[in-house]
Parts: C-alpha cells; sequence; structure tokens
C-alpha cells in the first residue's frame, strides 16, 4: 500500500540535465511514484549520454520526451501544455549549462524552453565539477536564479566523479524529494504577470484599435458568392478583449452570425474591397489587428441576372486579385498604427509561411495557427496558435477562443507601452 501524505498524488515534471548525476534521477523517479506522485520526465540531449529514455519512461510508466519539435509529441501535448501540466518542475541534475540558460531565459531546446514557459515553481538540483559550481559565472547565474524565486537543493560537499573534492554532488534522492514535499505543500503556482492578470483592465485605455473580423462574401451575381468558412468568433473575441482593455475599438465585419460584441463600434462590409474602404476611413488608430479570413480573390465580373445553370458544362470564372488589406495597412508610409498585427492560417509549413508573412505584410505580429482538416479551429471555439514577433516565438496552448483574444492584447498592450 503506498502511504500518502499532504502532498501525496501531485504532479511533477522532472527535466533530467546532462551530467553523470543523471543516474540519481533514476532514484528519485522511484522515490516518487512510491509516495504516489505522477513523474513527467524531459531529459536534456546530454542526459541521453548517462541514462536512457527507456529506463526513465520504464520508470514513470509515461512517455519521456526530449526533443522540441517532435511533431507527434506537439500534437499529443505541446510543449507549453507540457510545462503547465505540473504542480513542480523539478531540475535533476541542473548542469552549471542549464543554470546558464535558466538564469538568461535562452530556450533552444526541450528542457530549457518548458523551463522559461512554465507558471509553475522550480527546483533546481545543481550537480556539476566543484570549479565550475565556484565558477563567479556560475555563481551570478545561481544569485540571478534565486532572485527569481527559483528554489535550490545542494550542491552537497563530497568526492566528485572527476577526482576533485568540494561542492558539486548532486544532493541524494531523499533529500531532494523532501524538498519536493515541502514544496507541494505550499502554493506551487507562479503568480500571473501583471499583463495578464487584473492589472491589464485599463491597459488599453485612450488607445484606439481597429479590428477585422469574419469572412468576406464576393459576389458572383446577386444571389451568389464566393466565401469561406470562418466564423468571426477569433476576432469578435479580439475586439471585445480590447474594449475590455479600455480601448476604443472599431470592429469592421464581414457576414458573420455574432452579436456585436458590447462597448465597439461595429461596421458591417461584404466584400473585400469595402472591408478595406472601412478600414481606411477608420484610421488613423494605434493598433490595426486583421483578423478577418478575406477573399484572395473576387469575382472579376459581377452578374447583374442570375447566373442560369443551363450554359452547358460549365461557366469560366474569371477571378480578379483582391487588396492585400493587412499589408495595405502595414505598408502605410504615412499614418501607419504603431502595431500592427496578422494572422497566418496554414495547412502546411505554418511557421515558415507565418514568418514570411510577418516581414511581407511589415507586420509587428502574427498569429499562426493550423486549419487542418482535422483541426476544427475555423468555425470552433477553440484555438491552438503560435505568436510571432520579431522578437522571437511563443507558442501557447489550445484555448478557448475568448483567452486567445484576451492574451493577444495583453501582450500587444505590452508591446504598445
Ligand atoms: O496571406 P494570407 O491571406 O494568409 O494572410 C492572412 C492575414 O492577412 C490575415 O491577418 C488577414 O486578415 C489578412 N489579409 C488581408 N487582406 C487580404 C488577405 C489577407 O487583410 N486580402
Amino acid at each position: 500500500m503506498v502511504l500518502m501524505g499532504v502532498s501525496a498524488g501531485k504532479r511533477i515534471l522532472l527535466i533530467i540535465g546532462g551530467g553523470i548525476a543523471a543516474y540519481k534521477s533514476l532514484e528519485l523517479i522511484r522515490r516518487l511514484r512510491q509516495k504516489g506522485h505522477f513523474v513527467r520526465a524531459v531529459m536534456a540531449e546530454a542526459a541521453q549520454r548517462f541514462i536512457t529514455k527507456l529506463s526513465a519512461g520504464s520508470l514513470t510508466g509515461e512517455t519521456v520526451y526530449d526533443d522540441l519539435f517532435a511533431l507527434t509529441d506537439e500534437a499529443a501535448m505541446g510543449h507549453i501544455e507540457l510545462s503547465r501540466d505540473a504542480d513542480l518542475v523539478v531540475v535533476a541534475p541542473a548542469t552549471a549549462d542549464m543554470l546558464a540558460k535558466m538564469a538568461h531565459g535562452l530556450a533552444d531546446d526541450l528542457a530549457s524552453t518548458l523551463l522559461l514557459a512554465t507558471d509553475k515553481k522550480i527546483l533546481a538540483a545543481p550537480a556539476m565539477n566543484v570549479r565550475m559550481w565556484l565558477h563567479p559565472a556560475t555563481a551570478r547565474n545561481a544569485g540571478i536564479l534565486r532572485r527569481d524565486g527559483i528554489a535550490f537543493i545542494g550542491p552537497e560537499d563530497g568526492a566528485m566523479a572527476c577526482g576533485e573534492f568540494g561542492p558539486g554532488r548532486m544532493s541524494e534522492p531523499e533529500a531532494i524529494l523532501a524538498a519536493i514535499e515541502e514544496m507541494l505543500a505550499s502554493d506551487t503556482k507562479i503568480p500571473l504577470p501583471a499583463a495578464l492578470s487584473g492589472q491589464a483592465a485599463n491597459a488599453l485605455a485612450g488607445r484606439r484599435v481597429i479590428v477585422t473580423s469574419g469572412p468576406t462574401h464576393e459576389p458572383l451575381d446577386p444571389v451568389r458568392y464566393i466565401g469561406n468558412r470562418s466564423s468571426g468568433k477569433q476576432g469578435h473575441a479580439i475586439a471585445a478583449a480590447a474594449a475590455a482593455a479600455g480601448a476604443e475599438v472599431v470592429l469592421i465585419s464581414g457576414p458573420v452570425a455574432l452579436a456585436d460584441p458590447k462597448g465597439v463600434t461595429a461596421i458591417h462590409v461584404n466584400t473585400a474591397l469595402e472591408m478595406l474602404r472601412e478600414v481606411e476611413a477608420a484610421l488613423p488608430a494605434d493598433i490595426f489587428i486583421g483578423a478577418a479570413a478575406v477573399a484572395d480573390w473576387r469575382p472579376a465580373e459581377i452578374s447583374t441576372a442570375k447566373l442560369k445553370k443551363d450554359t452547358g458544362n460549365g461557366i469560366p470564372l474569371p477571378l480578379a486579385k483582391n487588396p492585400d488589406i493587412l499589408a495595405t495597412v502595414g505598408r502605410r508610409p504615412k499614418g501607419r498604427p504603431a502595431l500592427v498585427a496578422g494572422f497566418a492560417a496554414e495547412t502546411e509549413k505554418l511557421l515558415e509561411n507565418a514568418q514570411g508573412k510577418l516581414a511581407a505584410k511589415n507586420c509587428d505580429l502574427i498569429v499562426a495557427n493550423e486549419v487542418g482538416a482535422e483541426s476544427d479551429v475555423l468555425g470552433g471555439d477553440k484555438n491552438k496558435v503560435h505568436i510571432l514577433t520579431g522578437q522571437g516565438r511563443e507558442s501557447w496552448p489550445l484555448m478557448v477562443k475568448e483567452e486567445v483574444a484576451r492574451r493577444l492584447i495583453a501582450k500587444l498592450a505590452g508591446m504598445l507601452n
């Protein structure tokens, strides 16, 4: 029978760094499991020189993750979810390299990305050569991390695998377990940054925001049009979130089955040309967010009479290119909003294409989302997005569109201020 204490049955994300002490982490997993905890392990690439994924996986009884770009893992559980789906994050062994990355916010592999993305407290159990631990650079990094609220256990004094003696040995699994239990007994969540908490209520006070939303309908004749399946849910949620953040909002929407959000000026259009005209009339603004699924093409001619079906096997359909509203706003030589944000909905090469759009449309931010056949993003209530800016990329977990909107507005407010 497993004896359960107050903190029994908690979820631990164990990040195993690349050091000889990695073998002790296997024992730590065993002890955590004995206490009834659920353990998910992530191994730094170098850790696999010391222990295998197979051994860690057999002990956790779970998939062991190691690759940031493993698509199957991204499909099953994105790395943000992985970082949040725990009560506590434990780094053992925490190598000098890992501490340096953590102190400086580097995220170039799965382990470091999880450590940057998590909203849970982190316990680090350093293990390294004594000179490395005593080096001013490592001492500096450990100091930064302590000030950031990272908890440490060890390192201990002792004889080291490299033959030297001094501080650098990873604490014993039993001691790490005790430190984990102590942390689990208190609140293990890092408080929300101000930008995401209630303090964002007035983040856009005094600012003007223009949002496009929904599809466009490009008429063929008086009764038919070319359109797409955009519901406008994401764009409308963004307009509502901007208004909730205190902005004066103009929402320019294509045909949708949604009510106008409260507190926004809503302008209804059908076509891309109308949408562009209304956007230009609504400028200037501090922020432009192009969330509409604007048709790239429109019938070159609109028949004034309903097209007849008895015209043989088919009819030619010459198309004219629609203006790119987002790019037009992004490239405005004068009166360009301080921030221009757009969406990239792609079925393949999502991030590559989204990155291209950031530059091609002169945007400050692109929200990239997958709209493949299996995803129900178009028309659905949830969205899983990546945020691309000139500063890099963030991947957000699957969230309801309202939450994506709130976070996007908080992000843009942060960039603006
Ligand atoms: O090039 P693509 O259509 O994938 O770009 C999508 C982004 O560009 C969205 O933000 C959309 O609102 C915007 N867009 C636009 N006008 C167009 C086509 C797309 O504003 N004609």
